[in-house]
């Protein structure tokens, strides 16, 4: 992960987005339905998004659907996102892998029931060689628990010796998250109408480019993401650079 991995500057095309899913409960609610119609709708819009991104040939699309936070939710919630992450799961994994989609899930695994625990870990078996598109959908996550585990790690090499505390540098830790092979995301996206990055990837997201909609999730079809992506094709992204240095390096 670093800038030479930015995309290139004729097409300014992210070659990787990730997304906060915001506003299926209150689509419901405008509908007087309950909350979890808006989530099937939300599930609705995940596959409309992923064809988009597939057709625009993004290479990594990273969705937060469930937060670490949103174990606190009601029960009946909770339980009925789980049951649509299941089902989506049974339906949804043959079709990604048909597609080239390598599906890998980021979080804290062992809070999920060892039936859905067994699910993602199936689906991410069957579709480990896939390199169309790398789809990671954040399950349980958190980027503070994505930080403290990386430092975790760090830890544990320095106790076992393999590494000295002084040789800790930023590509060490970043080697240590599991979206380490991956650029980092270009282009943040969250709909709803929040300018809150909420625990999301908070290491990542340091040059990421920040996009807000007041959009609700169901309803951010193709032409929506399309007016993301035309919108990070007129960011200019420096890095920290001075705009000749971030052009020059640009191109080069
Ligand atoms: C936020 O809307 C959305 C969620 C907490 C869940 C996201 C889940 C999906 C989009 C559907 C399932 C996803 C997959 C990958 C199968 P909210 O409930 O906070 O809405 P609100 O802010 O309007 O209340």
């Amino acid at each position: 992960m670093n800038h030479s991995d930015q995309p290139d500057s004729s097409s300014r095309r992210p070659r990787h987005i990730a997304i906060i899913m915001d506003g299926n409960g209150r689509w419901a609610k405008a509908r007087f339905r309950p909350r979890s119609i808006g989530h099937h709708a939300g599930a609705r819009a995940v596959s409309t998004c992923i064809d988009t991104c597939l057709a625009e040939g993004i290479e990594a699309l990273t969705l937060f659907a469930f937060s670490s936070e949103n174990w606190q939710r009601p029960s009946e919630e909770v339980g009925a996102l789980m049951q649509l992450l299941l089902r989506t799961l049974d339906r949804e994994v043959g079709e990604l892998h048909r597609r080239g989609v390598r599906l890998r899930f980021i979080g804290e695994r062992s809070a999920f029931a060892p039936e859905i625990a067994y699910r993602m870990t199936q689906g991410e078996l069957l579709t480990a060689d896939n390199r169309i598109m790398t789809l990671n959908v954040a399950m349980g996550y958190g980027g503070r628990w994505d930080i403290t585990h990386a430092a975790r790690a760090l830890a544990q090499d320095v106790a076992d010796g393999i590494l000295r505390p002084e040789q800790i540098d930023e590509a060490r830790v970043a080697a240590k998250f599991p979206l380490h092979d991956l650029p980092e995301p270009d282009l943040f996206i969250r709909t709803g109408g929040e300018r809150r990055i909420s625990n999301f990837l908070l290491w990542h997201l340091a040059y990421t480019e920040l996009y807000f909609t007041d959009i609700l999730w169901p309803d951010f079809d193709a032409a929506a993401l399309h007016l993301a992506l035309a919108e990070f094709g007129r960011r200019d992204r420096r890095f920290g650079m001075t705009p000749e240095q971030a052009h020059a390096e640009l191109k080069g």
